[in-house]
């Protein structure tokens, strides 16, 4: 089922846009009660479900409708007028196009980093793919942001829905002082974090730069802590469970786009710590929160990066600091050193240098682990070596 249908005229998805925009609005006002999948949301709209049509999967003669991000535009001159000459990105890939005169007259600026809900036809040109534009409106940033960001992002291997609702659930199981509980669960219920939670990357290179990426993050340090919660028994482990749940929050004020792939002023200007513990205090203020445990808190946050010169506020100074500056360290280079070598490379292989590390990273060769058919035959054959003990001792 289609979400817009194509006018065929310059500008001629106006109308349904607003479907879309309103379709997501609901999609998001639900926040409070359990995520509908799109399929629920469109029985209780009406709105038909948005369909994305994979830029991978195009072939010659394909009639397209859907939304792409403009990755490179430029307006060129040819004898019948000016044209713009786009490249289209989704997931995917990277699709060419041509936006002809007159149709092109409709569009006085284009630029990367804009959404655009696209009509055309795909035909050959020089042995690659092309889209001629039949109908292409760009999309408000408002409606852009939301967009399932999976579509247009490589994204992380864990639907965002399902992270979030393991964060939930481990909130549920571990806070037992009710302020703590109240005080995160009122972020990641909040209406204008919450839409942004589910699609923000990590980073905008480095770890987890892809959507999804944050939460997948968050969830790993935050599962990292309890198990050192687990081993230092003495340790407070619901500060520091608040504390890996929110360490990186103001990273969704520092990244900007509908992709989230640019630095915004705040971010340059303040960084995601400060912008994080900016971010919280109103959040703080309402949870009734004893003031030392803030404190601790706000410690947490701020000295997660562990020195200094990777951008801490302050040093590590509680052991829950320590762990939380430990968790977030290891994730991070685990994850790196798992993305910076591609994945279909056999055995042995070597990562680009990387500028920020200093270094290359290396996938080593893995030690080989018994085959399951060799576990089972193993498992059978202690299975009889034990009853044929069992048996001698009972002949004894
Ligand atoms: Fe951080
Ligand atoms: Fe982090």
């Amino acid at each position: 089922m289609r979400f817009f249908c194509f006018l065929g005229k310059a500008g001629g998805f106006r109308g349904r846009g607003l479907q879309l925009f309103d379709f997501c609005r609901y999609l998001i006002d639900k926040r409070e009660g359990p995520l509908l999948t799109a399929e629920e949301a469109y029985r209780k709209t009406g709105v038909p479900m948005y369909e994305h049509q994979k830029i991978s999967a195009m072939t010659a003669g394909d009639e397209i409708r859907s939304v792409y991000l403009i990755n490179q535009a430029s307006l060129q001159q040819s004898r019948n007028g000016p044209y713009w000459r786009l490249e289209f990105k989704d997931a995917s890939g990277v699709l060419e196009a041509k936006i002809w005169s007159p149709l092109s007259l409709s569009f006085p600026a284009l630029a990367p980093g804009q959404m655009a809900e696209v009509g055309g036809r795909i035909a050959v040109y020089r042995d690659q793919l092309q889209l001629t534009v039949e109908g292409m409106r760009v999309l408000e940033e408002e409606e852009a942001a939301l967009l399932p960001m999976e579509n247009y992002l490589p994204s992380s291997e864990r639907p965002a829905a399902d992270m979030l609702a393991d964060i939930e659930a481990l909130c549920d199981e571990v806070f037992t002082h009710k302020p703590w509980k109240k005080f995160v669960r009122s972020v990641f219920s909040d209406k204008r974090l919450r839409p942004m939670l589910l699609r923000a990357p990590a980073a905008k290179s480095m770890h987890h730069a892809y959507a999804g990426g944050l939460l997948e993050h968050l969830l790993s340090v935050a599962g990292l802590c309890m198990r050192m919660a687990d081993h230092y028994p003495d340790m407070d482990r619901q500060a520091l469970l608040a504390g890996a749940l929110l360490h990186d929050i103001g990273k969704l004020d520092e990244l900007s786009g509908p992709l989230a792939t640019e630095y915004t002023d705040e971010g340059r200007f303040l960084g995601h710590i400060a912008q994080g513990l900016i971010m919280l205090e109103p959040f703080l203020q309402k949870s009734g929160l004893e003031p030392e445990l803030a404190m601790h808190f706000k410690h947490l946050v701020a000295s997660h990066h562990g020195e200094r010169e990777f951008g801490a506020v302050a040093l590590p100074a509680t052991p829950e600091a320590f762990a939380l500056h430990f968790a977030d360290n290891m994730d991070a280079k685990v994850n790196q050193c798992r993305n910076s070598v591609p994945a279909q490379e056999e055995g042995m292989a070597w990562s680009p240098y990387q500028n920020l590390l200093g270094r290359s990273l290396c996938r080593p060769l893995r030690t080989p682990e018994p085959a399951p058919s060799e576990e089972k035959r193993k498992g059978r054959a202690e299975k009889k070596n034990d009853k044929q003990e069992e048996r001698q001792c009972s002949l004894l």
